[in-house]
């Protein structure tokens, strides 16, 4: 399936595809001034792993998940057995959606045509890695690798079957879990432990 955005022939390699994304214009977020942040991680990986956009300090540093969500994504990966550095991480949207507080960006959550529009990178991304599971972090990540509304709550935890017919498995996002408190912050961080540690025997 192709994203809203564009048609035409995809970059056959890893470093076009970052060209790509720094250069693609296709919804306002890539007008808003910021470095567009390219997936990272193992070229032949069986495991991929999406996030919703990169944020502050990835825009920063050029680098997905090196912020507070990507620092208790890798204390999950590492509680379930996953080595990060085996699996390629990337996001839904390669911009940084935010809004100017003063000296501070807010995050802000892409809308589901900046998901799509954004869907073409992605796709064009698992073209060249051809992970045979893949992970979606949230509600922005399952709609850019099936291409409609997902609820989270509803489709998470279960193999679904990719137009390729590998795995993709839904799960939240690790930023969800850092907003939660109380009883419900330790049961979803149970849920999400335990959709690693599946995910983790299925790589395995
Ligand atoms: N959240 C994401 O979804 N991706 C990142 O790269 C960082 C935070």
């Amino acid at each position: 399936t192709e994203g809203a955005g564009r048609v035409g022939k995809r970059p056959d390699t890893l470093t076009g595809i970052a060209e790509g994304i720094a250069a693609c214009r296709d919804c306002p977020i890539g007008g808003l001034g910021t470095c567009a942040v390219m997936g990272e991680g193992n070229q032949n990986a069986v495991l991929m792993i999406v996030g919703e956009q990169p944020g502050d300090q990835e825009e920063m540093a050029g680098r997905p998940f090196i912020g507070p969500a990507g620092q208790l994504l890798n204390e999950y990966l590492r509680e379930a057995g996953i080595v990060r550095e085996k699996a390629y991480c990337t996001n839904a949207v390669k911009h940084f959606k935010f809004a100017q507080r003063g000296k501070r960006r807010i995050h802000q959550t892409p809308t589901a045509k900046e998901v799509d529009a954004c869907r073409w990178w992605l796709e064009s991304e698992r073209a060249l890695i051809r992970p045979k599971i893949s992970v979606a972090l949230g509600a922005s990540a399952a709609r850019s690798f099936l291409g409609r509304t997902v609820n989270v709550a509803r489709e998470r935890s279960q193999a679904l079957t990719l137009d390729d017919g590998s795995e993709l498995w839904i799960t939240t996002h690790p930023s969800y879990l850092l907003r939660l408190d109380g009883a419900a912050k330790a049961e979803q961080r149970r849920a999400f432990a335990h959709d690693l540690s599946v995910i983790a025997g299925r790589i395995a």
